[in-house]
Protein backbone atom coordinates (compact mmCIF):
# COMPACT_ATOMS: atom_id res chain seq x y z
CA UNK A 1 0.00 0.00 0.00
CA UNK A 2 2.95 2.74 -0.66
CA UNK A 3 0.42 4.90 -2.17
CA UNK A 4 -1.55 5.40 0.71
CA UNK A 5 0.32 5.50 3.76
CA UNK A 6 0.49 8.57 5.77
CA UNK A 7 3.37 9.78 5.90
CA UNK A 8 5.41 12.01 8.46
CA UNK A 9 6.25 14.79 6.80
CA UNK A 10 2.23 14.91 5.35
CA UNK A 11 1.23 14.86 8.83
CA UNK A 12 3.89 17.86 10.15
CA UNK A 13 2.76 20.21 6.77
CA UNK A 14 -1.08 19.32 7.69
CA UNK A 15 -0.53 20.36 11.82
CA UNK A 16 1.63 23.21 10.86
CA UNK A 17 -1.44 24.32 7.99
CA UNK A 18 -3.72 24.13 10.88
CA UNK A 19 -1.72 25.66 13.85
CA UNK A 20 -1.34 28.61 11.40
CA UNK A 21 -5.32 29.28 10.96
CA UNK A 22 -7.06 30.90 13.11
CA UNK A 23 -8.21 30.30 15.77
CA UNK A 24 -5.61 27.21 15.45
CA UNK A 25 -6.83 23.79 14.90
CA UNK A 26 -5.38 19.91 15.22
CA UNK A 27 -6.89 17.82 12.79
CA UNK A 28 -8.86 15.06 14.84
CA UNK A 29 -7.29 12.51 13.07
CA UNK A 30 -4.24 13.40 15.59
CA UNK A 31 -6.40 11.84 18.31
CA UNK A 32 -5.68 8.36 17.17
CA UNK A 33 -2.26 7.41 18.58
CA UNK A 34 -2.16 4.55 20.55
CA UNK A 35 -2.69 6.15 23.59
CA UNK A 36 -5.81 8.22 22.10
CA UNK A 37 -7.18 4.56 20.69
CA UNK A 38 -6.89 3.30 23.87
CA UNK A 39 -8.40 6.48 25.62
CA UNK A 40 -11.05 6.45 22.94
CA UNK A 41 -11.77 2.87 23.29
CA UNK A 42 -12.71 3.41 27.24
CA UNK A 43 -14.78 6.11 26.44
CA UNK A 44 -17.50 4.29 24.08
CA UNK A 45 -17.19 1.72 27.68
CA UNK A 46 -18.90 4.51 29.78
CA UNK A 47 -21.93 4.81 30.33
CA UNK A 48 -22.49 8.50 29.20
CA UNK A 49 -21.06 7.83 25.82
CA UNK A 50 -24.34 5.83 24.70
CA UNK A 51 -23.28 6.11 21.18
CA UNK A 52 -21.36 2.56 21.09
CA UNK A 53 -24.46 1.06 23.62
CA UNK A 54 -26.89 1.83 20.96
CA UNK A 55 -25.37 1.49 17.84
CA UNK A 56 -24.36 -2.60 18.92
CA UNK A 57 -27.91 -2.96 20.32
CA UNK A 58 -29.38 -1.76 16.49
CA UNK A 59 -26.65 -4.23 14.60
CA UNK A 60 -27.50 -6.80 17.22
CA UNK A 61 -31.36 -6.38 16.59
CA UNK A 62 -31.85 -6.22 13.02
CA UNK A 63 -28.96 -8.72 11.94
CA UNK A 64 -30.54 -10.81 9.65
CA UNK A 65 -32.43 -7.67 7.74
CA UNK A 66 -28.79 -6.35 7.74
CA UNK A 67 -27.55 -9.31 5.99
CA UNK A 68 -29.97 -10.19 3.74
CA UNK A 69 -29.37 -5.84 2.37
CA UNK A 70 -25.76 -6.37 2.23
CA UNK A 71 -26.27 -10.31 0.91
CA UNK A 72 -24.12 -13.38 0.38
CA UNK A 73 -20.30 -13.36 -0.56
CA UNK A 74 -19.41 -9.78 0.30
CA UNK A 75 -16.53 -8.13 1.42
CA UNK A 76 -16.96 -6.12 4.51
CA UNK A 77 -14.72 -2.96 4.32
CA UNK A 78 -14.81 -1.39 7.88
CA UNK A 79 -13.98 2.83 7.77
CA UNK A 80 -11.62 3.73 10.59
CA UNK A 81 -12.19 0.13 12.44
CA UNK A 82 -10.98 1.08 16.19
CA UNK A 83 -11.78 -2.21 17.80
CA UNK A 84 -13.35 -4.15 15.03
CA UNK A 85 -16.36 -4.72 17.87
CA UNK A 86 -19.36 -4.14 15.59
CA UNK A 87 -17.81 -5.76 12.59
CA UNK A 88 -17.38 -8.58 14.51
CA UNK A 89 -21.48 -8.59 14.88
CA UNK A 90 -22.10 -7.94 11.36
CA UNK A 91 -19.84 -10.79 10.33
CA UNK A 92 -21.49 -13.00 12.65
CA UNK A 93 -24.56 -12.51 10.81
CA UNK A 94 -23.62 -11.92 6.66
CA UNK A 95 -23.72 -15.20 4.49
CA UNK A 96 -20.50 -16.47 3.50
CA UNK A 97 -18.75 -13.08 4.28
CA UNK A 98 -15.60 -13.12 1.51
CA UNK A 99 -13.37 -11.09 3.36
CA UNK A 100 -13.06 -8.79 6.55
CA UNK A 101 -11.11 -5.39 4.85
CA UNK A 102 -10.78 -2.91 7.66
CA UNK A 103 -9.10 0.71 6.31
CA UNK A 104 -7.58 2.73 9.18
CA UNK A 105 -5.19 5.75 9.09
CA UNK A 106 -3.52 4.11 12.68
CA UNK A 107 -1.49 1.22 11.41
CA UNK A 108 -1.01 0.17 14.90
CA UNK A 109 -3.85 -0.49 15.58
CA UNK A 110 -4.77 -2.64 11.78
CA UNK A 111 -2.49 -5.49 13.26
CA UNK A 112 -4.82 -5.81 16.49
CA UNK A 113 -8.24 -5.74 14.72
CA UNK A 114 -7.10 -8.15 11.86
CA UNK A 115 -5.92 -10.99 15.00
CA UNK A 116 -9.22 -9.92 16.70
CA UNK A 117 -11.25 -11.37 13.68
CA UNK A 118 -9.29 -13.78 12.75
CA UNK A 119 -9.56 -15.43 16.37
CA UNK A 120 -13.03 -14.95 16.26
CA UNK A 121 -13.48 -16.19 11.87
CA UNK A 122 -10.22 -18.16 11.54
CA UNK A 123 -11.65 -19.78 7.69
CA UNK A 124 -12.64 -16.12 6.94
CA UNK A 125 -9.61 -13.26 4.61
CA UNK A 126 -8.72 -10.76 6.19
CA UNK A 127 -6.85 -7.93 4.45
CA UNK A 128 -5.70 -4.53 6.25
CA UNK A 129 -5.97 -1.61 4.51
CA UNK A 130 -3.97 1.18 6.22
CA UNK A 131 -4.57 4.74 4.04
CA UNK A 132 -5.72 7.87 5.31
CA UNK A 133 -9.59 7.86 4.24
CA UNK A 134 -9.83 11.57 4.84
CA UNK A 135 -8.27 11.88 0.83
CA UNK A 136 -8.67 9.53 -2.08
CA UNK A 137 -8.22 5.92 -1.64
CA UNK A 138 -8.42 2.67 -3.52
CA UNK A 139 -8.96 -0.66 -2.64
CA UNK A 140 -6.92 -2.99 -3.58
CA UNK A 141 -7.77 -5.91 -5.94
CA UNK A 142 -9.72 -8.48 -4.69
CA UNK A 143 -8.72 -11.42 -6.80
CA UNK A 144 -10.93 -13.74 -5.47
CA UNK A 145 -14.95 -14.63 -5.34
CA UNK A 146 -16.43 -11.83 -4.21
CA UNK A 147 -19.95 -10.42 -4.62
CA UNK A 148 -19.42 -6.99 -3.75
CA UNK A 149 -17.84 -4.39 -0.93
CA UNK A 150 -20.12 -3.27 1.59
CA UNK A 151 -18.49 -0.42 3.51
CA UNK A 152 -18.85 -0.31 7.45
CA UNK A 153 -19.24 3.35 8.30
CA UNK A 154 -19.39 2.92 12.34
CA UNK A 155 -19.60 5.37 15.59
CA UNK A 156 -20.92 8.37 13.95
CA UNK A 157 -17.61 9.13 12.72
CA UNK A 158 -19.31 10.92 9.36
CA UNK A 159 -19.96 13.79 11.97
CA UNK A 160 -16.40 14.56 12.52
CA UNK A 161 -16.29 16.04 9.29
CA UNK A 162 -17.98 19.44 8.08
CA UNK A 163 -21.05 18.84 6.70
CA UNK A 164 -20.23 20.03 2.94
CA UNK A 165 -16.61 17.38 3.09
CA UNK A 166 -18.99 14.37 4.90
CA UNK A 167 -21.20 14.17 2.17
CA UNK A 168 -17.73 14.73 -0.70
CA UNK A 169 -16.26 11.79 2.03
CA UNK A 170 -19.75 9.60 1.05
CA UNK A 171 -19.35 10.09 -2.50
CA UNK A 172 -15.92 9.35 -2.82
CA UNK A 173 -16.17 6.37 -0.49
CA UNK A 174 -18.93 4.79 -3.45
CA UNK A 175 -15.97 5.81 -5.75
CA UNK A 176 -13.97 3.79 -4.29
CA UNK A 177 -16.10 0.84 -3.60
CA UNK A 178 -17.76 0.97 -7.24
CA UNK A 179 -21.06 -0.35 -8.77
CA UNK A 180 -23.06 -2.50 -6.81
CA UNK A 181 -21.50 -1.75 -3.38
CA UNK A 182 -23.15 -1.13 -0.11
CA UNK A 183 -22.30 1.70 2.88
CA UNK A 184 -23.83 0.14 6.52
CA UNK A 185 -23.29 4.09 8.25
CA UNK A 186 -24.01 4.41 11.72
CA UNK A 187 -24.84 8.18 13.00
CA UNK A 188 -25.60 10.05 16.39
CA UNK A 189 -28.92 12.00 16.19
CA UNK A 190 -29.67 15.39 17.27
CA UNK A 191 -31.19 15.45 21.14
CA UNK A 192 -31.31 17.01 24.28
CA UNK A 193 -28.38 18.92 24.73
CA UNK A 194 -28.23 17.50 28.58
CA UNK A 195 -27.65 13.80 27.01
CA UNK A 196 -24.57 15.19 24.51
CA UNK A 197 -22.92 17.35 27.01
CA UNK A 198 -22.90 14.27 29.67
CA UNK A 199 -21.35 12.10 26.94
CA UNK A 200 -18.58 14.09 26.60
CA UNK A 201 -17.93 15.16 29.89
CA UNK A 202 -17.91 11.67 31.13
CA UNK A 203 -17.14 12.05 35.13
CA UNK A 204 -13.90 9.95 35.17
CA UNK A 205 -12.54 12.41 32.53
CA UNK A 206 -11.97 9.96 29.35
CA UNK A 207 -12.72 12.56 26.79
CA UNK A 208 -10.76 15.49 28.63
CA UNK A 209 -7.61 13.05 28.35
CA UNK A 210 -8.42 12.24 24.78
CA UNK A 211 -8.58 15.92 23.92
CA UNK A 212 -5.43 16.46 25.94
CA UNK A 213 -3.67 13.79 24.19
CA UNK A 214 -3.86 15.34 20.78
CA UNK A 215 -0.68 17.51 21.81
CA UNK A 216 1.26 14.17 22.66
CA UNK A 217 0.78 12.97 19.54
CA UNK A 218 1.63 16.67 17.59
CA UNK A 219 4.48 17.05 19.85
CA UNK A 220 5.58 13.23 18.36
CA UNK A 221 4.63 14.07 14.86
CA UNK A 222 5.50 17.60 14.78
CA UNK A 223 8.84 18.16 16.95
CA UNK A 224 6.79 19.64 19.30
CA UNK A 225 7.03 20.69 22.94
CA UNK A 226 3.35 21.39 23.63
CA UNK A 227 2.74 20.90 27.86
CA UNK A 228 -0.55 19.36 27.69
CA UNK A 229 -0.81 20.01 31.28
CA UNK A 230 -1.05 23.74 30.78
CA UNK A 231 -4.11 23.43 28.16
CA UNK A 232 -7.90 23.39 29.34
CA UNK A 233 -10.00 20.73 27.77
CA UNK A 234 -13.58 21.84 26.27
CA UNK A 235 -16.23 20.21 25.27
CA UNK A 236 -19.67 21.31 24.43
CA UNK A 237 -22.95 20.77 22.38
CA UNK A 238 -23.72 24.29 20.00
CA UNK A 239 -27.44 23.07 19.48
CA UNK A 240 -28.07 26.17 16.80
CA UNK A 241 -24.65 24.46 14.88
CA UNK A 242 -26.11 20.92 15.92
CA UNK A 243 -22.57 19.59 16.85
CA UNK A 244 -20.00 18.93 19.55
CA UNK A 245 -17.09 21.26 19.76
CA UNK A 246 -14.04 20.46 21.43
CA UNK A 247 -11.23 23.08 22.48
CA UNK A 248 -8.19 23.04 24.00
CA UNK A 249 -8.02 26.31 25.84
CA UNK A 250 -4.30 27.55 27.24
CA UNK A 251 -3.88 28.43 31.14
CA UNK A 252 -1.25 30.51 31.18
CA UNK A 253 1.09 33.08 28.38
CA UNK A 254 3.15 30.47 26.97
CA UNK A 255 5.54 29.82 23.90
CA UNK A 256 5.47 26.77 22.10
CA UNK A 257 7.41 24.96 19.31
CA UNK A 258 5.54 22.49 16.99
CA UNK A 259 6.69 21.91 12.85
CA UNK A 260 8.79 24.64 12.91
CA UNK A 261 6.70 27.44 13.72
CA UNK A 262 6.59 29.29 17.45
CA UNK A 263 3.44 29.85 18.84
CA UNK A 264 2.55 32.44 21.44
CA UNK A 265 -0.61 32.26 22.60
CA UNK A 266 -2.06 34.43 25.90
CA UNK A 267 -3.87 32.83 28.80
CA UNK A 268 -7.66 31.72 27.51
CA UNK A 269 -6.19 31.40 23.89
CA UNK A 270 -8.18 28.07 22.60
CA UNK A 271 -6.93 26.21 19.97
CA UNK A 272 -9.82 23.41 17.97
CA UNK A 273 -9.57 20.24 17.95
CA UNK A 274 -13.05 18.55 16.52
CA UNK A 275 -16.28 19.24 15.67
CA UNK A 276 -18.81 16.38 15.98
CA UNK A 277 -22.15 16.83 14.15
CA UNK A 278 -24.93 15.15 14.96
CA UNK A 279 -27.93 14.76 12.51
CA UNK A 280 -31.19 13.85 12.23
CA UNK A 281 -32.30 10.91 9.72
CA UNK A 282 -33.46 13.34 6.99
CA UNK A 283 -30.10 15.01 7.43
CA UNK A 284 -28.32 12.28 6.09
CA UNK A 285 -30.54 11.19 3.60
CA UNK A 286 -29.91 14.22 2.08
CA UNK A 287 -26.33 14.32 2.31
CA UNK A 288 -25.64 10.84 0.98
CA UNK A 289 -28.15 11.31 -1.94
CA UNK A 290 -25.55 12.14 -5.08
CA UNK A 291 -24.14 9.02 -4.43
CA UNK A 292 -26.21 6.25 -2.29
CA UNK A 293 -29.60 5.45 -2.80
CA UNK A 294 -31.34 4.64 0.67
CA UNK A 295 -32.40 0.81 1.60
CA UNK A 296 -32.94 1.02 5.03
CA UNK A 297 -33.13 2.99 8.19
CA UNK A 298 -33.29 1.60 11.70
CA UNK A 299 -33.01 3.67 14.97
CA UNK A 300 -32.53 2.03 18.56
CA UNK A 301 -35.67 2.48 20.68
CA UNK A 302 -35.08 5.87 22.74
CA UNK A 303 -34.19 7.29 18.64
CA UNK A 304 -30.52 8.22 19.88
CA UNK A 305 -28.90 6.61 17.28
CA UNK A 306 -29.80 5.51 13.31
CA UNK A 307 -28.19 2.95 11.18
CA UNK A 308 -28.32 2.98 7.64
CA UNK A 309 -28.19 0.87 5.08
CA UNK A 310 -27.58 2.03 1.49
CA UNK A 311 -27.22 0.65 -2.03
CA UNK A 312 -24.23 2.57 -4.47
CA UNK A 313 -25.89 4.53 -7.26
CA UNK A 314 -24.76 3.59 -10.79
CA UNK A 315 -23.15 7.03 -11.80
CA UNK A 316 -20.96 8.20 -8.99
CA UNK A 317 -20.06 11.72 -8.93
CA UNK A 318 -17.01 12.78 -9.68
CA UNK A 319 -16.48 10.62 -12.60
CA UNK A 320 -16.14 6.15 -12.61
CA UNK A 321 -13.21 5.25 -11.66
CA UNK A 322 -11.59 4.93 -8.17
CA UNK A 323 -9.36 8.47 -8.06
CA UNK A 324 -5.81 8.06 -7.08
CA UNK A 325 -3.93 9.84 -4.29
CA UNK A 326 -2.05 13.17 -4.70
C1 LIG B 1 -14.77 9.06 16.67
N1 LIG B 1 -15.80 10.06 16.90
C2 LIG B 1 -17.07 9.66 16.30
C3 LIG B 1 -15.95 10.46 18.31
C4 LIG B 1 -17.12 11.46 18.43
O1 LIG B 1 -17.98 11.21 19.26
O2 LIG B 1 -17.16 12.41 17.66
C5 LIG B 1 -14.68 11.06 18.86
C6 LIG B 1 -14.80 11.62 20.25
N2 LIG B 1 -14.53 12.84 20.57
C7 LIG B 1 -14.70 13.01 21.86
N3 LIG B 1 -15.14 11.90 22.37
C8 LIG B 1 -15.19 10.99 21.38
Amino acid sequence: MPDFAVTLAAARAEIREGLRRTPPSISPKFFYDPVGSDLFEQITRTPEYYLTAAEIGILENNLEEIAAGIGPRAVLAEIAAGSARKARIVLGGLESPAAYAPVDIAEEMLAGQAADVRRDFPHLKVIPVAADFSRDFAFPAFDFDHSRIALFYAGSSLGNFEPAAAAAFLARLQRAAGAGSRLLLGVDRKKDPAVLNRAYNDPGGLNAAFNRNILNNVNRLADGDFDPEKWIPHQFYDEEKGRIELWLESAADQTVRAAGETLCFRAGDRLHTENSYKYDVDDVLTLAAPAWTPLHVWCDPAERFSVFLFAGRDTPPGGGAAATVE
